[in-house]
């Protein structure tokens, strides 16, 4: 009895010191075996209107129903004073912009005004220009004055200015105004001062400081966010959608192209998809369309990857689908959404292309056929589209869907079934709870490493308990960083990767977590924007093998990890996430170094798990940037609890093969 007390405790004894000596075991880089190469596309953003993100979002303009197109033309306007000083009409001349207001001025004494509300207000900056322009129209020989005012939540004057126009055709006129205050809730008051008819459509404000300063163009903060991850690619414009809630909402690029004013405006899905959400003012009026994503992603340095409907209508609303002998025109679509990008300008959409502004090709490489689809009449439309495509652009790598899930029966129909197919790109969702982020550090390490190469391409760690921008925690933020050293790990197969969704307006969002949340003047990067941004700029260009007790480093000890080497800085980068309420004192062997290094740059990002970001506290978990002087013999670093750690060493050139 004594003698077996005695053997547990030893026993038990070794069993503590073996487990200790594990956890101080040194992580192990070597660095003369780099691996797969880190494609430039690893990191990137998918893109799509939810929440406010294209207009009331990042499309610039701040004047919500421009052009009297939405199911109530009203909606948006108030046209209080109709009786006592004149009348409006709406009148309908069909094509893509059918609608336009007729305003009668009823009285010499006083003007009859319209004034639109915005989205959720409009957001004014003190000294900064806004540019009005309106269509309009009258009888020949007459003149009308419009005075357009910008005025508060309170009701006083921001900044004024004045138009006049002249009796005959249509024209576009435009005045400017400067506010002389701050203010994120105004509205635009236009006054019609003369007794006559006047016709008006496309009424119009933008700030002038747009991303580059594009007229009509992108809102300059939120772009910079963006600019800022450095993504390898856009995918837009989602999403659902791409599929509308019945086919025909679907989202068709051919009518987000040419004069802005000839875009035909649409409901968006998303208007009436959650009645708790319910977004009743929620419409695409596409001034953000296909020409606009290509020449985001260029600028911000991004491979474009466009999806397109595959005859399919969202399968979680109507699940309309086209039938098979019927998808020619979807197929050509497509076809012409790649003659669109990369056709030389004697092509027809070629051409198109260029008189928007860009001659030369955008470089298209990947499109994706179909957002969020499943079951077998996936698969069948699928085959069709991609013999179409292939015969005539055999180079285009085309993206499929695995459906909305992780696993289970929709996903595991159509992995087989792709990889049969031989998709290139098989892209998989998955918003669930961090535990399963954690817990699916290592999903890939056992994939087919000659199959179709994955996309990890709608993903977000889904905190329960919590509500709307609540939800984007540090826990959630970290769970994902954690599951994405997985993802680089195994950058042989993951080729892609991006959150989802990017954008939510805090005061028109259906979705949530988001990415990144703004108001009308102000705007923050949640921690998963961080993560997000830290993976991308600190990719490097080859994966190093890391390894810790002979294995990955995959939620042992907490601790999850990876490294690669970046053979244009000649910096070997490794990421170390601490799962752990404690701190960790890891010990680096960076074997195969023949210099040992002095120092490293080192960027953590580290917070209480409950903790998030907000307009109050934007930066409250965000990177804090050192430098770290590097013991020769033992390398050693501390992990804070609850942290992401990226550290960036530099090399001699040679290291490495
Ligand atoms: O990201 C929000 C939605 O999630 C996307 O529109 C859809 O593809 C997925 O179901």
């Amino acid at each position: 009895m004594k003698l077996n007390r005695v053997c547990l405790i030893i026993a038990l004894a070794f069993i503590s010191v073996t487990a200790a000596a594990q956890k101080n075991s040194p992580i192990v880089v070597n660095v003369n075996k780099p691996g797969a190469e880190i494609q430039s596309t690893m990191y990137g953003v998918f893109f799509e209107d939810i929440n406010f993100a294209a207009d009331g979002g990042i499309y610039a303009e701040l004047v919500k129903n421009r052009s009297f197109e939405f199911s109530d033309p009203w909606m948006g306007w108030d046209r209080r004073n109709q009786d006592r000083k004149g009348s409006v009409l709406i009148i309908n001349r069909g094509g893509p912009n059918p609608r336009f207001a007729r305003i009668t001025v009823s009285t010499d004494t006083a003007a009859y005004a319209l004034t639109n509300e915005g989205f959720r207000g409009i957001g004014i900056k003190k000294d900064n220009t806004y540019h009005f322009s309106l269509n309009a129209r009258m009888e020949a020989g007459a003149t009308q004055d419009i005075s357009i005012r910008l005025i508060d939540a309170k009701g006083a004057e921001v900044g004024n200015s004045k138009i006049t126009i002249t009796g005959g055709n249509w024209k576009q006129y435009k005045a400017s105004i400067i506010a002389n205050t701050t203010s994120p809730k105004a509205s635009l008051r236009i006054s019609f001062d003369k007794k006559v008819v006047t016709d008006i459509d496309m009424v119009s404000l933008f700030p002038q400081d747009t991303w580059k300063g594009r007229p009509g163009g992108l809102r300059n903060d939120l772009v910079q966010w963006l600019a800022d991850m450095k993504p390898g690619f856009v995918r837009f414009p989602g999403g659902c959608i791409v599929e509308g809630r019945e086919l025909a909402t679907r989202y068709q690029w051919k009518k987000t192209v040419g004069e802005v004013d000839q875009r035909e405006l649409s409901i968006n899905r998303w208007n009436t998809e959650f009645r708790h959400r319910a977004t009743p003012d929620y419409y695409q009026s596409f001034g953000l369309g296909f020409y606009e994503y290509f020449l985001l992603s260029e600028d911000i340095g991004a491979s474009p990857l466009p999806i397109i409907n595959c005859g399919m209508a969202c399968q979680f609303n109507t699940g309309e689908v086209v039938p098979l002998d019927e998808l020619d025109p979807y197929i050509q679509d497509a076809l012409d959404l790649i003659e669109f990008a990369n056709g030389s300008v004697e092509t027809k959409w070629g051409k198109l292309r260029a008189s928007m502004g860009h001659a030369a090709p955008f470089n298209l490489r990947m499109l994706g056929v179909g957002n969020e689809q499943w079951g077998p009449q996936y698969v069948e439309r699928y085959k069709i589209f991609s013999e179409a495509i292939r015969k005539q652009y055999p180079d285009i790598k085309l993206v499929v869907s695995l459906g909305p899930n992780a696993n289970g029966p929709l996903f595991e129909y159509l992995d087989p079934k792709m990889r049969e197919l031989k998709a290139d790109i098989l892209d998989e969702h998955y918003y669930l709870p961090p535990e399963w982020f954690q817990a699916n550090a290592s999903r890939y390490d056992n994939y087919d490493r000659n199959g179709p190469k994955i996309f990890a391409g709608e993903y977000a760690a889904h905190v329960k308990g919590t509500e709307g921008i609540k939800r984007n925690n540090w826990l959630a933020a970290l769970s994902e960083a954690a599951f994405i050293t997985g993802l680089e790990r195994n950058a042989d197969v993951v080729h892609m990767s991006s959150y989802a969704p990017l954008f939510a307006h805090a005061e028109a969002w259906q979705w949530a977590p988001d990415l990144i949340w703004y108001d009308n003047l102000r705007s923050y990067g949640t921690p998963s924007y961080y993560v997000q941004q830290l993976f991308s700029v600190n990719k490097g260009t080859q994966v190093l093998p890391l390894l810790k007790n002979n294995g990955v480093l995959a939620g042992n000890d907490s601790l999850y990890g990876t490294a690669s080497i970046d053979r244009v800085q000649n910096q070997i980068i490794i990421k170390l996430v601490n799962l752990s309420y404690a701190p960790h004192n890891a010990t680096i062997l960076l074997e195969g170094l023949k210099k040992k290094p002095s120092q490293a740059a080192m960027t953590i990002l580290s917070s209480a798990t409950e903790r998030q970001n907000s307009f109050e506290e934007p930066a409250a978990i965000s990177p804090i940037e050192k430098t770290i002087q590097l013991n020769k013999k033992n390398m050693t670093v501390d992990l804070a609890p609850y942290s992401l750690t990226i550290l960036r060493i530099p090399v001699e050139k040679a290291s490495g093969k």
